[in-house]
């Protein structure tokens, strides 16, 4: 069960992806490595959402005509599949959402900006992407509540603190986009609940790649987008805690989210409905049902076993360069799919249009994680994000590209260095 992909599985799962079959600036075999900006998606969710269109569109929860009762129906089939993907106990505590940001923000609205007050504090990391850092001050902003950091160690892994009782909040992302490092949730769990706060997952970077079970992680909320996770653009969700959600006022209001309006007022809707004003994303909740459904019949063991390999691969074969730094943990174990590096000084931006050329996707830049990079003393970096379609094969190119890379740019050494 713990076995990495086979030769012949990748090649199945290389063909559900139609994308990777082409051929890019003439000849170049395209290389995907951009998955941690978004995922590509199998014709199994393609074909899920075409379907919908094709066959039964239809608003959800409004009609009683035969469509609107297959789209409603195969809407709620998709909650129910992500429910049981992440082990959440209800599907009624799983909201759609159109991604991460969305649902860190209705956090932020419906659950921070009313329960905290000045001197409050909410914790982040440094490695936090910028949809967990700019609600967070815009609740502070709001409340006077304020903004404390976990530090990072020497290797880019949390070092995981004390926390003290004006902690309410802990926001932190599962696994980071630029460092890698995987991070022990369910011991910041304990930490935050020994003092009486709540802790909210950015699982962006997590649920694509590790099995995720909300209960067993005893968190509070989790948040996570769809697109990442083989599924489409504007679909998402956010797990909260059934009595955190109850007790939560709507996010938005509108159609759908209301029990009854009247002259001078309304009431609420029941859970998961009070969260969803409005006709929701209905193709792309379906989409990802489909992403989910194709995720659990390959499994998330054997898919996080295969990156590792993949990424260890990269580490090993990007440490013969002595041009190059990398960032974040060198052990697999405590990292993800992803690796990110500067590259003596050519920028970034110059490295990745280098690499495009050569039919290679990869992503530079600051990654929405400004702070982190300031931290580091750094600018950019280049980001190679790796899925459970990618080879070996597929690192060689892209190391062979480095290598013509350093001709190009006539790259001069900076000295070697681990982590940061
Ligand atoms: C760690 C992390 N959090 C949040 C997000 C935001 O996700 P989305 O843009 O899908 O809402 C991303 C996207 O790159 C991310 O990597």
């Amino acid at each position: 069960m713990n076995k990495p992909l086979d030769g012949v599985q990748l090649e199945e799962i290389r063909d559900d992806f139609p994308i990777l079959a082409q051929h890019l600036h003439g000849n170049k075999h395209l290389v995907y490595f951009d998955n941690a900006a978004t995922s590509q998606k199998p014709r199994q969710v393609i074909d899920a959402m075409n379907d919908y269109y094709r066959r039964y569109n239809a608003n959800v929860h409004r009609g009683i005509h035969a469509l609107a009762e297959r789209a409603t129906r195969e809407y709620e089939l998709a909650r129910q599949r992500i429910a049981k993907f992440i082990n959440a106990p209800t599907p009624e505590t799983v909201i759609f959402t159109r991604g991460t940001t969305e649902a860190i923000n209705l956090v932020a609205y419906s659950w921070a900006r009313t329960n905290l007050k000045p001197g409050d504090e909410i914790l982040i990391t440094w490695m936090e992407h910028h949809s967990n850092i700019v609600p967070w001050y815009q609740v502070a902003a709001a409340t006077g509540a304020v903004i404390k950091r976990i530090d990072l160690n020497a290797d880019g892994t949390l070092a995981v603190p004390e926390m003290n009782p004006r902690t309410k909040l802990v926001a932190v992302t599962q696994c980071s986009n630029v460092l890698g490092t995987i991070n022990p949730i369910r011991q910041l769990a304990d930490a935050a609940h020994k003092v009486g706060a709540l802790i909210l997952v950015d699982g962006a970077q997590g649920i694509p790649h590790l099995a995720v079970d909300v209960q067993a992680l005893d968190v509070d909320f989790y948040a996570f987008s769809g697109h990442k996770m083989l599924g489409p653009t504007g679909s998402g969700a956010l797990y909260g805690r059934r009595q955190l959600l109850e007790a939560m006022p709507p996010f938005m209001g509108g159609g759908e989210m209301i029990r009854e309006v009247t002259a001078d007022g309304f009431t609420c809707n029941d859970l998961p409905y009070k969260f969803e004003a409005g006709t929701p994303n209905i193709a792309e909740s379906i989409g990802l049902g489909a992403a989910v459904d194709y995720l659990q019949n390959i499994g998330l063991e054997k898919i996080r076993q295969h990156e590792k390999q993949i990424t260890g691969y990269a580490l090993d074969r990007l440490q013969e360069f002595v041009e190059i730094k990398i960032y974040g943990p060198l052990d697999v174990e405590k990292r993800g799919g992803l690796v990110s590096f500067t590259f003596s000084d050519i920028h970034p931006h110059d490295l990745a249009t280098f690499f495009d050329q050569e039919g290679i996707a990869v992503r530079a830049g600051h990654h929405c994680a400004m702070p982190l990079h300031k931290k580091l003393n750094i600018g950019a970096t280049t980001r190679a994000s790796f899925y459970l379609y990618n080879t070996r094969d597929e690192v060689d190119v892209f190391i062979a590209a480095l290598h013509n890379a350093k001709k190009f740019f006539g790259a001069c050494p900076t000295g070697r260095a681990l982590g940061f």
